[in-house]
């Protein structure tokens, strides 16, 4: 059997093949928690049940590594076992009892003790500030208590509470609190018992014991007990003036998930607890989730527009986790992206639907759709900078990997972010195969009515997908199955005497990463979805496909080459292709500046409008980057130039359009993206410089209307995070950077008056960061004053100082021996996460300029070492910035290899580590 092959060479991977049901399923947990910051004791009971013609052993998951448990008496149905009657590999950490009993209900108790001080994975029970804290997924619960672990197994659960009554006033758990008081044993300590109605893996199990206020609402839900829910935010005293845009938020996503897919809360009660150590955005435990405080407290003074909406998104992601994902689960982590790629397109919905003024102000019907197409973009953006780079490296992956050493390294942008498009293309397909355009809708309704409860996978998602909407989806599924970005090329050719269009459309699919390895590969063609139109000079025409006269049609790009006939076309058109990023491939096209220009200005698409600029920027960098002996260079950029600035000038006085969208043309492609077009030999800062030229051109050009701009758009009222005011600073605040690259004196006053004067901290944050990375050094050679009195004035907020920290990490010509201050600076740590992502994150993955030098690789190494002894799930994020090594130029490629290998041979590499590195050293590029 190839398991046995395969545990000789590598024992710790997982396949997904593999998958079999346990052994005993668990009815029903009852859990008693001693809370003590060094020594909390935990008593598990089990009540267990065997399936039917399964092998009689019981094998349970324990993790025993840096505070994690030791065992200290397991007993089955009363009986202690003796040490000879089971066994715990100290490899996989699994406990294995054999011989169990076979009929009716086993009871299984475990005893066991963790010390949650020196738990600093932030994986398990942990402190932080003071207070306790759970992170159970993906496979953290087995750090509290010996158990199954696995997200197919869901039991009900009650569990008792004991801790000090002064340090730990307030003790919570999922589901209703049915009893508290003082122990009788000890005056000093008290007790709360807390029991979940509904069954759930243990990856959503949570208890937080703490001193902690509560800024609470309770909501009429005609769906629970006493018709109304109780919405709780949980914090540390100082943050509770803090919360009240979370709270809103949340009452928000309760009303939109009822209003746009008929699913209510649940629940009495649902608490949101903030912690400033957490390994990631916020979790989903049911009625308990637990967020980073990153996600839940914003003032004015405090939080950026960015952060409120990031807030807006989190909170309601983490809600509509409570269907997708709770009610009904994952039936093992391969199908990650059935809970995590549905609720990010889930939570998309969500933001572009608040912007366009769901909950409070409705926009008219042009900034309405502006606004939306803003998100849409945002959406875009963040694929392209996180998951097309992955989908071409060591780490690309299917959305639903085939195999994993550490699940904890596939809580990609593979899942997530291009899991989300791949709902969002089922979306667009159920809804045009329906006549009243509901189809997925009607397939979601299907899949929470058949599957609640349930532990499912993907398959069973697209089966209701397409049985709601009648959409054949059998091609489509290929999505779940191949890694890699398609290519998409289509050209197009026009004949006059029969007004015909015929657009040819071809489909590549490249092996990637490690896949490059199997020369027996082979990548079918998927089922891409494009929507589109056609422009002439004056705008969107008309034109007739299969019958259908429309100015949009949807084509269904099925084989690896497709033509498609339009009749009727009036004269010889431009293609507006992938309107709306229907599909994540990459589309190439051969677009004159032009043509460009023509669906910059015309196009009805706003998402096409804005992929046009991008286009042009990306032609405009990578002229600066290439500068090849036979251009002439000077005229080339200018002539695209003057494009651009003649295009753009129009379009931002026009009043109809939304001031974000206005500011998203305005946005250069990211470093990131620009790089990941680089197959090989790539020059880091060649690119950098390059794309600086265009940003200053760009600036030079549109200087005539910047100041007037900046002018226009100030506004006296008071702040709102609403999307038209964010949408308005946003726009003043590139202008004012743009202004600033001009290198006008009147554009610095303008700044240093704005980060004086404002009350908001976007306008503070936009002035200062614009000063530091213009004048980041003043004339005597210290850092500008505003950076100084910017570290004074929030040196108690640990959310901001965070941002002052990012600021320096990210300026493009720091010194090292300035970064290094930073981590020697009193208020950094290792130990916090968010702290120690606002420097050394920065530099590895914000930072080309500095990240890219041996001085920078180095920084990488020893900060890698650092992190592997403190958190291996957060060390495994940052190994990850080598991963596209192989691209650069030579003398770098082979320094970071080198420091790949350095970092291999590390001492007590975790897994997780492992795993990216060896990756990494294998692959070969190929495209
Ligand atoms: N499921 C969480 C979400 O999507 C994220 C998550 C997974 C997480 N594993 C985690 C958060 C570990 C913190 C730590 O929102
Ligand atoms: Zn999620």
């Amino acid at each position: 059997m190839t398991t046995h092959l395969r545990s000789k060479i590598a024992s710790t991977i997982t396949y997904r093949a593999d998958y079999t049901q346990p052994n005993y399923w668990i009815d029903s947990v009852s859990m008693v928690f001693n809370l003590h910051a060094t020594h909390t004791c935990i008593t598990a009971t089990s009540i267990v049940k065997y399936r039917e013609n399964a092998p009689t052993v019981l094998e349970w998951a324990g993790d025993t590594s840096k505070g994690g448990i030791v065992l200290e008496e397991i007993s089955i149905n009363g009986a202690i076992l003796n040490t000879n009657e089971f066994s715990i590999n100290s490899d996989t950490g699994i406990l294995s009892v054999l011989n169990m009993p076979k009929t009716g209900l086993i009871t299984v108790t475990v005893k066991t003790v963790v010390n949650p001080t020196d738990n600093t994975t932030l994986m398990g029970l942990y402190a932080s500030q003071g207070s306790l804290f759970t992170q159970c997924e993906a496979e953290g619960f087995r750090r509290i208590t010996y158990a199954p672990d696995r997200p197919d197994v869901m039991s009900r659960y009650d569990v008792m509470l004991c801790a000090d009554k002064s340090q730990y006033p307030v003790l919570l758990c999922n589901g209703n609190l049915i009893a508290s008081g003082d122990m009788l044993n000890d005056s000093q300590r008290h007790y709360a018992m807390w029991q979940d109605p509904h069954p759930k893996p243990s990856y959503l199990f949570a208890i937080v014991a703490g001193d902690l206020v509560v800024n609470e609402t309770l909501i009429n839900n005609p769906h629970v007990k006493n018709r109304q829910s109780l919405l709780q935010i949980y914090t540390r005293p100082a943050d509770q003036i803090a919360t009240q845009w979370a709270l809103d938020s949340l009452k928000a996503s309760i009303a939109w998930d009822l209003h746009t897919f008929g699913r209510y809360l649940d629940l009495e009660r649902y608490m949101v607890v903030a912690v400033g150590d957490f390994n990631m955005g916020a979790m989903e435990n049911k009625g308990l989730n637990i967020f980073n405080t990153a996600y839940v407290l914003a003032q004015p003074e405090t939080a950026t527009d960015t952060d409120y909406n990031n807030i807006e998104a989190v909170i309601g992601h983490e809600y509509f986790h409570n269907w997708t994902g709770n009610r009904i689960t994952c039936r093992d982590w391969f199908q990650l992206t059935l809970k995590e790629g549905l609720t990010v397109y889930r939570d998309q919905l969500f933001s572009a639907d608040q912007a366009a003024g769901f909950g409070a102000i409705q926009l008219n019907n042009i900034a309405a759709s502006s606004a939306k197409a803003v998100c849409r973009i945002n959406d875009v953006i963040t694929l392209r900078a996180a998951q097309f780079g992955e989908d071409i490296g060591p780490m690309a992956h299917p959305i639903r990997p085939d195999s994993f050493e550490e699940i904890s390294n596939f809580y990609t942008a593979t899942v997530y972010e291009k899991g989300a498009e791949i709902i969002r293309m089922q979306a667009l397909l159920a809804n045009a195969a329906t006549p009243t355009g509901d189809g997925f809708r009607r397939g979601m309704d299907i899949y929470f009515a058949r599957y609640d409860g349930q532990a499912v996978t993907c398959d069973d998602f697209l089966q209701a997908i397409s049985e709601g909407s009648g959409v054949d989806l059998s091609q489509f599924k290929r999505w779940y199955e191949q890694a890699g970005t398609p290519i998409v090329t289509a050209a197009g050719v026009y004949d006059v005497t029969a007004k015909r269009y015929s657009l040819t459309v071809q489909q590549h699919n490249p092996s990637v990463g490690l896949e490059t390895a199997d020369l027996t590969l082979t990548k079918p063609p998927l089922h891409i979805p494009i929507l589109m139109g056609l422009l002439n000079q004056v705008g969107v025409i008309n034109s007739t496909f299969k019958g259908q006269c429309a100015d949009e049609h949807l084509l269904h790009l099925t084989q690896a080459k497709q033509v498609f006939i339009f009749e009727d076309v009036a004269n010889e058109p431009i293609p507006s292709l992938l309107r709306h990023f229907s599909a994540p491939v990459k589309l190439k096209y051969d677009y004159s500046p032009t043509d460009l220009a023509l669906l910059l200005s015309r196009d009805s698409d706003a998402f096409n409008r804005w992929e046009a600029v991008q286009r042009l920027y990306e032609r405009w960098i990578f002229a600066y980057y290439e500068n090849t002996p036979d251009t002439d260079l000077s005229l080339l950029t200018s002539v695209l130039a003057d494009t651009v600035c003649t295009a753009l000038t129009p379009i931002l006085s026009d009043m109809t359009l939304a001031d974000a969208f206005k500011a998203s043309l305005l946005n250069i492609p990211s470093y990131n993206a620009l790089a990941d077009s680089i197959a090989h030999n790539l020059r880091p800062h060649a690119l950098y410089a390059a794309r600086e030229a265009v940003i200053n051109q760009l600036a030079q050009g549109l200087y005539p209307i910047l100041p007037i701009l900046y002018e226009q758009l100030s506004s006296y009222e008071p702040y709102s995070p609403n999307s038209t005011q964010a949408g308005m600073r946003a726009l003043r605040n590139t202008v004012l950077l743009l202004w600033l690259y001009t290198k006008d004196k009147v554009a610095v006053q303008q700044a240093q008056g704005q980060y004086r004067r404002t009350h908001n901290m976007t306008n503070r944050m936009a002035a200062l960061s614009g000063l530091l990375q213009h004048t980041a050094i003043d004339e005597m050679g210290e850092l500008l004053p505003e950076a100084d009195d910017f570290y004074l004035r929030f040196e108690d907020n640990d959310l901001v100082i965070d941002k002052w920290f990012a600021l320096q990490a990210t300026l493009p010509y720091v010194p090292m021996n300035a970064i290094k201050a930073l981590l020697a600076h009193p208020a950094f740590k290792w130990t916090t996460p968010n702290r120690m992502r606002s420097v050394v994150f920065r530099v590895c993955f914000a930072n080309p300029v500095v990240f890219h030098t041996e001085a920078g690789y180095d920084f990488w190494l020893s900060s890698l070492k650092q992190l592997i002894v403190v958190n291996p799930d957060v060390a495994a994020r940052l190994a990850r910035a080598m991963d596209s090594w192989q691209r650069y130029q030579p003398l770098l490629a082979q320094a970071m290899q080198t420091k790949i290998q350095q970092a291999l041979s590390l001492p007590n590499l975790p897994n997780g580590v492992t795993e990216i590195l060896n990756k990494a050293l294998l692959n070969k590029y190929s495209i």
